[in-house]
């Protein structure tokens, strides 16, 4: 498989990151994990001042801090996918959304590249000291709920959310022992300078 790596956003990625989300809208698919991109298309450098805020914004009810990275394919430096990782939980992301959101591009999918995804944002979580992770998903989507169990997630419940208007998982991930188990494969598949990113 494809080596990957994480990037923190910036504007020479600008062009990359519009195609990504346009193909979210192209394919008509759901849009996660993208820190609120698709909701600043005509203002890419408002986004990036807004992830920057977003990264040392104090935890609060309306608010969490989090990190959002680009999940590049080194080969062609493509932009394959996107992940939000909240470093703290509020009571609103505890009941939906917990710490993780992400996507894999439409074109890109069913690869092995959203396992990476997950396994690159367990190493930043562990980075953070976030011991065990919250991640949700609906019933329904099987290659999230994989993706999750894949990387050692225990289902926590199961229960209609009225928020989202479905049947939601919650799920969580022991960090240090998923990477631990983990790590000797996923090694192969994530660029020797990933933890640096990541930091
Ligand atoms: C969820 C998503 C990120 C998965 O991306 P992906 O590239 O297909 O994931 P992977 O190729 O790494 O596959 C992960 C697992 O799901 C399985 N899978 C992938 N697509 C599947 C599908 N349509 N049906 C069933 N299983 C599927 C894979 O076989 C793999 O399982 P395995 O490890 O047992 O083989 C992608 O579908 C996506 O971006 N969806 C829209 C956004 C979204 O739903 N985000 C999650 C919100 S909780």
């Amino acid at each position: 498989m494809e080596k990957l790596k994480y990037v923190k956003p910036t504007k020479e990625y600008e062009k990359k990151a519009l195609d990504y989300v346009q193909e979210f809208l192209d394919y008509n698919s759901k849009i996660n994990g993208v820190g609120g991109l698709h909701r600043f298309l005509d203002d890419y450098d408002g986004w990036l001042k807004k992830l920057e805020e977003d990264r040392i914004i104090k935890a609060s009810e309306e608010k969490v801090p989090a990190e959002t990275f680009f999940l590049i394919r080194e080969s062609d430096d493509m932009i394959v996918g996107m992940i939000n990782i909240r470093l703290a939980l509020n009571e609103h992301l505890k009941k939906f959304g917990g710490h993780i959101g992400y996507s894999i591009r439409p074109t890109e999918r069913q690869k092995g590249y959203n396992t990476i995804n997950l396994y690159l944002g367990l190493l930043c979580c562990q980075h953070h000291g976030i011991k065990d992770v919250l991640i949700d998903c609906s019933k329904s989507n099987f290659a999230s709920a994989k993706t999750i169990k894949a990387l050692g997630g225990n289902l926590l419940k199961e229960e209609y959310n009225e928020e989202a208007d479905d049947i939601i998982q919650d799920y969580v991930i022991d960090v240090d022992k998923s990477i631990e188990e983990n790590k000797e494969l996923f090694s192969l598949y994530i660029s020797e300078n990933s933890l640096t990113k990541i930091k």
